[in-house]
């Protein structure tokens, strides 16, 4: 059996980490060890959005990448599909494995299910590789979200949906995919994080941003953001609201803010440079690069709160116990609020504010959703094994 993996954004090198992990455990252990690919399509390729990445998280260098870089997003996921069709068609898996929802995954996921083999072979009479999707089924039921469309449009062809929480199998029975195809197996970026806990305490973060004097020390009280989609980021007015509200939260906390190469690009296009910097400088918000996954694992472990509009964070800081304030309408990952540390604030400056003093004063009780126990790459690849 041959298993090609596909990844291409920051997000996914955390979410297939683990099931390539599952992958080496079980090829130690049989005689029937499965044969896998690892293709990256370049989606994210600066130096800290994706190499950091491989090198912290130990993943293998991958097989083939594709280089495709940023674009619209039609030619982003034209330019990924046309890159991978030549090696499905060379490597003939069995099964093509896709994570998350970002372009890479809805780009590689149609090329799996419309390519046809050109003749069966003595090893294999599939004339197409079968669809793998891990993180299947969430939905913000919000189709303005790019996301959305690629999370809608994958599922729709998959053959194995893997699903992180029971939403997301009732989401996709109200969609009319069988129920056989559906497998509740937990959070593959939650096996990540348990995994990589303990290494995260080599960290130097704290005392390098001055919020430990030395190892011994109490930490300082302090607030993380992260903030990159297009509905907060693209709109200049919806962006100024929020750094409004940012820059009254921190003056009760410090908040630092590690700055997506997105959101940077925003602040440059509507000439916000010097409104940013002054807004920033005076209210007490630290400015970041984006961080490594172990130094921003660290970061986040130790923050009093978090604010956030990344899917991911809501389910890390649920994990982690950490209170969350997720800048959006909507979730797709409804588990990070009827069970983790999340409420929804919206984007209006006030909501912000009243979420953040309220989670500040009196934070949530996290439980701990069901199957988000380290084990879920080991569950993906005994099903498809
Ligand atoms: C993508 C995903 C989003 C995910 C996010 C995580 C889609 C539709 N969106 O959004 O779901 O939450 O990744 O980060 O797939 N850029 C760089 N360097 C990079 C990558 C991007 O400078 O390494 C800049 C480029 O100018 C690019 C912009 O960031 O145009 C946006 O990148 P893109 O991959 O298109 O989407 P993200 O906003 O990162």
């Amino acid at each position: 059996m041959k298993i090609l993996l596909v990844a291409g954004a920051r997000p996914n090198f955390v979410k297939i980490a683990s099931v390539i992990d599952a992958l080496h455990v079980r090829n130690r252990s049989t005689n029937s060890p499965i044969d896998y690919l690892f293709v990256h399509t370049g989606q994210h390729y600066d130096e800290q959005m994706s190499q950091t990445f491989f090198t912290e998280l130990s993943l293998p260098q991958p097989s083939v990448s594709l280089e495709v870089g940023s674009s619209s997003h039609a030619r982003q996921t034209a330019e990924i599909m046309n890159r991978f069709e030549p090696v499905v068609l060379r490597e003939r898996p069995d099964v093509v494995l896709v994570v998350g929802d970002v372009n890479s995954t809805f780009a590689c996921a149609l090329v799996a299910s419309k390519v046809t083999y050109p003749q069966a072979t003595q090893t294999s009479r599939r004339t197409r590789p079968l669809l793998a999707h891990v993180e299947a089924g969430l939905r913000s039921f919000d189709r303005s979200m790019p996301e959305e469309i690629n999370r809608i449009l994958t599922d729709a062809l998959s053959d194995f949906l893997f699903t992180t929480e029971e939403s997301a199998g009732e989401n996709l029975l109200r969609e009319g995919i069988p129920r056989e195809k559906i497998y509740f197996v937990g959070n593959t970026m939650v096996d990540t994080l348990l995994k990589h806990r303990d290494k995260a305490q080599e960290s130097t973060i704290l005392s390098q941003l001055g919020l430990k004097e030395n190892q011994e020390s109490e930490c300082r009280d302090y607030a993380v953001m992260t903030l990159h989609r297009p509905c907060n980021v693209d709109n200049p007015d919806t962006f100024r609201g929020i750094l409004e509200a940012l820059s009254t939260i921190a003056k009760k906390i410090p908040i630092l803010f590690p700055v997506h190469p997105r959101t940077m690009n925003r602040i440059k296009a509507f000439c916000f440079e010097s409104y940013f910097h002054s807004v920033t400088r005076n209210s007490g918000i630290c400015c970041l690069d984006p961080l490594g996954y172990l130094d921003f694992l660290w970061l986040m472990s130790h923050a009093k709160l978090i604010l956030t509009d990344s899917g991911g964070i809501q389910e890390e800081t649920t994990v982690l116990g950490i209170p969350c304030v997720t800048l959006r309408d909507n979730t797709e990952r409804p588990v990070t609020i009827t069970h983790g540390t999340n409420v929804l604030a919206g984007t209006r400056k006030e909501d912000i504010i009243h979420h953040a003093f309220s989670q500040l004063s009196q934070p949530v009780k996290p439980r701990k959703p069901p199957l988000w126990d380290g084990h879920a790459g080991k569950r993906i690849i005994e099903i498809l094994a």
